[in-house]
């Protein structure tokens, strides 16, 4: 069976950095294979993961729309054997790149050979981790609603962690079918956490989130995103405290 991690929030709140950081933490605990997957149209996770990036599952689609393929397949299997070319395959884990979104209209037919070929490459790796895009609305989109792990990343503001409060109404419309779903409050300086605390469980009161915990700012991983260095080569106050909370996802 696959686990699938999905991270969501506003934009700037450490979405990526924490896929990435996730993605070393199940390598190191040998939990693989892994399929990383960046849908969020800016793509940057494949920077974090050392990654040269060619093509993005929407060049398939415009591929597929413009009828492109051999006659000796079904278009099925053109899609699927597509879907897999695009993949940059490393040791432990893949990353597939979504790209930017259908623009209007449907494609119906093309639509479902992708999330079929999707579903079916998800299924063959025992973990998943999606970097979001801001917003949710893209899951239903390319049907990513099926989760096990859905993970609120807010930054350490008022503003911030209330609005991962009201997320969880927006997975009930949104039909976003998720087993846990977390709340992770990054960038958080030492002196804010006591309070911030309190007013984390009040949001959090009643409704179907966990709380996984404070994440720090953390002033070294600018140096190491200067240099560009993979998150496998960080050594930070944020790496070991994220993977801290990333053992209460297996308890
Ligand atoms: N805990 C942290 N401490 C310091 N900087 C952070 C932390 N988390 C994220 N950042 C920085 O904030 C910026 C946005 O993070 P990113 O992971 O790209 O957010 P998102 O994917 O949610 O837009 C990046 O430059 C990243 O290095
Ligand atoms: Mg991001």
């Amino acid at each position: 069976m696959t686990i699938r991690f999905s991270l969501v929030g506003k934009g700037g709140t450490g979405k990526t950095t924490l896929s990435a950081l996730l993605i070393d933490f199940l390598i190191q605990k040998n939990k693989v294979p892994i399929l990383a997957v960046d849908a969020d149209p800016n793509f940057n996770l494949n920077e974090l993961l050392g990654l040269k990036i060619n093509t993005t599952l929407s060049e398939v689609r415009e591929s597929l729309l413009k009828g492109e393929g051999p006659n000796f397949m079904s278009r099925y299997e053109y899609t699927e054997m597509k879907v897999y070319e695009i993949l940059v395959e490393n040791r432990y884990f893949d990353l597939l790149v979504m790209g930017y979104p259908e623009k209007s209209g449907c494609y119906c037919p093309i639509h479902n050979f992708l999330s079929t070929a999707l579903e079916k490459l998800m299924r063959a790796y025992s973990y998943v981790v999606i970097d979001n895009e801001a917003g949710m609305e893209h899951l239903s989109r390319l049907n990513l609603t099926e989760t096990e792990h859905l993970i609120i990343v807010s930054d350490a503001s008022i503003r911030g962690i209330s609005t991962a409060g009201r997320i969880v109404n927006l997975v009930k419309n949104l039909k976003i079918n998720s087993k846990n779903i977390w709340l992770v409050v990054n960038l958080c300086p030492k002196s804010k956490k006591e309070e911030l605390e309190k007013y984390v469980n009040e949001v959090i009161k009643g409704k179907e989130i966990k709380f996984l915990g404070f994440l720090p700012q953390d002033p070294t991983i600018l140096k190491y995103e200067l240099e560009k260095n993979p998150v496998f080569e960080w050594e930070s106050p944020l790496k070991t405290e994220a993977f801290k909370l990333f053992e209460k996802l297996f308890n």
